[in-house]
């Protein structure tokens, strides 16, 4: 067993955030897995090791299987979870956060308007809407790919599936960001404290809709819940926390893709050129750019009974910590891992995690790439770099720039 005091594992540095490749590395080669005491987690960097743990029926993401409500209050006290009412109902529950039949249930409530057939009827009105956001810069010589491009799609998108009008669209990103941002570095009172005010909103933004929807259905994700809810498939707290659910899961994720993914075409000019000469490969770029820097790096498990672990034995209740950044860039997987090949294949990459909880919006978050990097080649015909010096996210649960200045000429 080893411990990653020798290795200066900090996931929160800077130079983590500049580039986590060494440190995963330097944790693939240690024996076993390593104990990383500030997130009392035994962390798996293998690929193969991440797997075993994602498709073992004995590991589960809800501590309720593992530990009495004591212990989870201690918990929740010790994060700086606690005292948060409409957070503990709506986000720290979620489908994501369930196990067995609840998440069962729950996920073939929603599954299936993400289908892929069901995802490509959204491809008319996505490319529309592209095209309207790169209109709208196109004249601009120098912008922020991630401010004023990327963030912009996925929450429309998601919005519009889920039924919520564009103008209000803008709200959700915020309310969104919010919650999402108190999951990772900042326990702060005052982040916790905006992490509840936005949670409360959105759940009283989201039981108006389905008011309006209850008297008057659409073609969208509320009204498919409500029936849901109706013929006993979900209670109250369930639906405001799916739909919240499947908001927040999909909003950051595909704006630090799309940021990370600009990056390496811009890194590796020769794999732009290639991607411009064929664009039938833009399907295995985009998989590549999972592979290469897999924006939700960190997820975690817990072990329902005593067993042997990835060769080791471990207690029930043990925390596992599964390092899918790091997975993704394993040699003994993936040839060249270090590599960024728009050609890769096969490539089966584990950025969508695997097993019970595998995303459920991975299609869509696929097309939406697909659409917006095929828009961009094709509109213009040097995209360039602006800012040599690009800066990463802090943290080991995210994975994305903060900024991507670039300059580009129309074709
Ligand atoms: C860049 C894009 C995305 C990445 C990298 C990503 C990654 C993931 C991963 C790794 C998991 C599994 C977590 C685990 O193993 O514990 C997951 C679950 C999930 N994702 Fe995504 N996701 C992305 C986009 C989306 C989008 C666009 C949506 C919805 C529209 C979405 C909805 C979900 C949901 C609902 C779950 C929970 C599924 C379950 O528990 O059964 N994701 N995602």
């Amino acid at each position: 067993m080893s411990h990653t005091s020798d290795l200066e594992f900090n996931p929160l540095s800077d130079a983590f955030a500049q580039d986590p490749h060494p440190f995963y590395a330097a944790l693939r080669a240690k024996e076993g897995l390593t104990y990383y005491e500030d997130f009392d987690v035994w962390l798996a960097a293998r690929f193969d090791d991440v797997s075993e743990i994602v498709m073992s029926e004995h590991m589960v993401r809800s501590m309720e299987h593992i530990a009495s409500a004591e212990e989870i209050e201690k918990q929740k006290r010790d994060g700086n979870w606690h005292d948060m009412p409409h957070h503990s109902r709506f986000v720290q529950f979620s489908l994501l956060d369930s196990d067995g039949d609840v998440h069962d249930r729950l996920r073939k409530q929603v599954f299936k308007l993400f289908t892929p057939v069901m995802v490509n009827k959204l491809r008319d009105e996505i490319q529309a809407y592209v095209d309207s956001l790169v209109d709208g810069l196109a004249d601009h010589a120098e912008i922020d790919f991630i401010e004023d491009l990327a963030a912009n799609v996925p929450g429309h998108i998601i919005g519009r599936i889920l039924g919520v009008p564009d103008a209000d669209c803008p709200q959700l990103r915020i309310w969104s960001e919010n919650i999402v941002q108190y999951f990772d570095i900042d326990r702060s009172d005052k982040r916790k404290e905006l992490a509840e005010r936005n949670t409360t909103e959105f759940y009283h933004y989201l039981s108006d809709l389905k008011r309006q929807r209850e008297t008057a259905p659409k073609d969208d994700l509320i009204s498919m819940m409500i029936e849901a809810q109706k013929a006993g498939q979900m209670n109250e707290d369930e639906f405001i926390s799916t739909a919240m659910l499947i908001l927040m899961a999909g909003h950051g994720s595909t704006i630090d893709v799309l940021g990370s993914g600009m990056h390496a075409l811009l890194k590796f000019p020769d794999q732009m050129q290639r991607l411009r000469d064929d664009q039938s490969l833009m399907k295995t770029a985009v998989q590549e750019m999972f592979r290469y820097e897999s924006p939700l790096p960190f997820f975690h498990r817990y072990v329902t009974q005593e067993m042997e672990v990835c060769g080791q034995r471990f207690e029930r209740g043990t925390k596992f910590g599964v390092l899918y950044g790091s997975a993704n860039r394993d040699p003994k997987q993936f040839p060249n891992a270090d590599t960024f090949d728009v050609g890769r294949s096969p490539n089966w990459h584990i950025a969508f995690g695997r097993g019970a909880h595998f995303c459920l919006g991975n299609h869509l978050a696929r097309l939406d790439m697909d659409i917006i990097f095929s828009t961009l080649l094709r509109r213009f015909s040097r995209i360039e770099l602006a800012a040599e010096d690009v800066r990463y996210k802090r943290g080991l649960s995210v994975r994305g720039p903060d900024a991507l200045k670039i300059r580009w000429s129309p074709s």
